[in-house]
């Protein structure tokens, strides 16, 4: 796994568009993106080829999910859920973390479940897709508060 910077934003960008051809941020949002303050990001490697990555926003003892996707060619290797361990593992404990999801991403809301996602409020037709609109579940999962031996 590595960390990516606005250096990466044309590759996140092919990743995204790849994954998520409907929905696909250019390099140049991918770019600004990645330059915003509490931006952390990390690209999955398949060997030398990136296979996936995972973009959050950090702020005031929040953070976001912005996205997270895989490669077609790399899915159901347990890549995202590696990204996931990798960002929780990055939170200070106690961190709530936050992400949204179309309520008939169904690959994706399985994943979220695994984590222990739970939904916390719903954004009626907030996505706009070729099937037309779709409701956002939003959802919350609080991070382990860590305990430190006295
Ligand atoms: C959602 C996504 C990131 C999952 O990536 P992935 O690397 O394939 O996920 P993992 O291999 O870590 O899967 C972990 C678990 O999630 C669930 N899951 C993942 N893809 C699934 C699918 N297509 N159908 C049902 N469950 C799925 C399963 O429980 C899976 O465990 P299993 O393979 O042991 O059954 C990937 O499908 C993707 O890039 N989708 C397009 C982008 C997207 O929708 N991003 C989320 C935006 S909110």
């Amino acid at each position: 796994m590595i960390a990516a910077d606005p250096a990466h934003a044309e590759v996140i960008a092919a990743l995204h568009r790849a994954a998520m051809p409907e929905d696909a941020w250019s390099a140049d949002a991918w770019r600004s993106l990645l330059s915003a303050p509490g931006a952390r990001a990390r690209i999955a490697m398949d060997g030398t080829a990136p296979a996936g990555f995972l973009h959050l926003r950090c702020a005031g003892g929040e953070a976001e999910v912005v996205m997270i996707a895989t490669h077609p060619s790399a899915q159901r290797r347990g890549i995202a859920t590696a990204l996931l361990e990798d960002a929780l593992a990055a939170l200070d404990g106690g961190t709530a973390l936050f992400l949204e999801v179309a309520e008939r991403n169904h690959a994706a809301r399985a994943l979220y479940a695994r984590f222990g996602f739970a939904p916390v409020g719903r954004r009626p037709g907030y996505y706009r897709t070729p099937s037309g609109r779709q409701d956002a579940i939003v959802m919350r999962l609080r991070t382990t508060r860590r305990s430190f031996p006295e």
